[in-house]
């Protein structure tokens, strides 16, 4: 048996993370959960953002599944996500988005992983505000190393998967210190793989590309800020946030989540669509080597989207978080 941290989260996420532990149940994979919370919930209860027991079992484990947490919006404690990515050097944000028979949506061949950087950029925390003069600064601070790391992770998926191409997403046009240097270290990086084709974009251009021909694209790698909008962007070409995975990697430890967040406006209704969560789950059973059980969970979870009316509001059907479940389960 192998234990892995659950974080439920809040909003949507205890309903989604319900959902998850009943199919893997019924599926009788191999872990067992140690459960801690962290965010808002556990400040209210215990006093704690992200609980020392927390901290000790990400430690333990190397290996967590978690639920989306509020973030308060221009005000409040510095987003509990960001703080365990940069606390974990979990510096590889790896978000696939492929179209699913049976999803609805406006294209019909998209089959792209988005590599983004997770602790540096836009979100290093660097932010002032200068009273006196009325002044704010957000530093996008990006570091050799940093790059480095990033890109190849992403060359590294492409070799492993033989993926044909990679595309460095970039505003070097504009930003010519930060912007030239991962430009710069993404083309020397794709010399050591020339069996991938390499390519770059300008941002802008990017996400016009995205939504006129998702089809080009196979791995994308890109900075923070970027890689956060984009990863959306690209969530909405192949059914929106319901259904897509994501995972926070580092060297030693690794944090599975949906790439979406808690959802305030649906949550406690069972009206979540628990897919995102559990394909994030999936690729959490590929990370720990239970790839029998990873493609049996996969199958009855295509096989359960490809019927509409088994799906939740998101998706066109009328089915709750926990029904939706069951019909997986029942195909398990
Ligand atoms: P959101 O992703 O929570 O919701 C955006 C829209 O998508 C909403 O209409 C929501 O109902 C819908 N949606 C999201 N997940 C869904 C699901 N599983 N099934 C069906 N519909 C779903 O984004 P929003 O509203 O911008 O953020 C809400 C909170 O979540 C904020 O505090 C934000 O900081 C936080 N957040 C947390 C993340 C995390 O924990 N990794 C990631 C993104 C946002």
């Amino acid at each position: 048996m192998r234990e892995i941290t659950l974080i439920p989260g809040d909003g949507i996420g205890p309903e989604i993370t319900e959902a998850v532990k009943a199919i893997f149940s019924a599926a009788n994979v191999p872990v067992t959960w140690e459960e801690e919370n962290a965010g808002q919930t556990t400040f209210d209860s215990i006093g704690e953002l992200i609980p020392s027991t927390l901290i000790a079992s990400l430690k333990k484990n190397k290996v967590a599944l978690k639920g989306p947490i509020t973030t308060p919006v221009g005000k409040g404690f510095k987003s509990i996500n960001v703080q365990l990515r940069q606390m974990f050097d979990l510096y590889s944000n790896v978000r696939p988005a492929k179209t699913t028979p049976g999803v609805n949506t406006r294209f019909e061949n998209v089959n792209l992983v988005l590599f983004r950087e997770n602790t540096e950029g836009l979100y290093s925390g660097l932010e002032m505000f200068d009273e006196r003069l009325q002044i704010s600064d957000s530093v996008a601070r990006l570091t050799r190393v940093g790059c480095r790391k990033i890109i190849r992770a992403a060359f590294e998926y492409a070799n492993k998967h033989n993926c044909k191409k990679v595309t460095a997403v970039h505003k070097a046009n504009i930003l010519k210190s930060a912007g030239a240097l991962f430009l710069s270290e993404a083309s020397e990086i794709a010399k050591e793989y020339p069996h991938i084709q390499y390519d770059d974009k300008i941002i802008d251009n990017m996400c016009m590309q995205l939504v006129i021909k998702p089809e080009q694209f196979d791995v994308i790698v890109t900075t923070n800020l970027f890689g956060d909008i984009l990863s959306d962007l690209c969530a909405g070409l192949v059914g929106g946030l319901g259904v897509v995975s994501g995972a926070n990697i580092g060297n030693d430890m690794a944090i599975f989540e949906a790439v979406h967040g808690s959802a305030p406006d649906i949550a406690g209704q069972g009206k979540a669509n628990p897919t995102a969560l559990l394909r994030s789950a999936i690729m959490m059973l590929h990370h720990i080597d239970l790839k029998e059980e990873a493609n049996r969970i996969e199958t009855a979870l295509d096989a359960t989207l490809a019927n509409r009316e088994q799906c939740t509001g998101d998706l066109g059907g009328n089915a709750s978080t926990m029904e939706f479940a069951q019909h997986i389960i029942s195909k398990l």
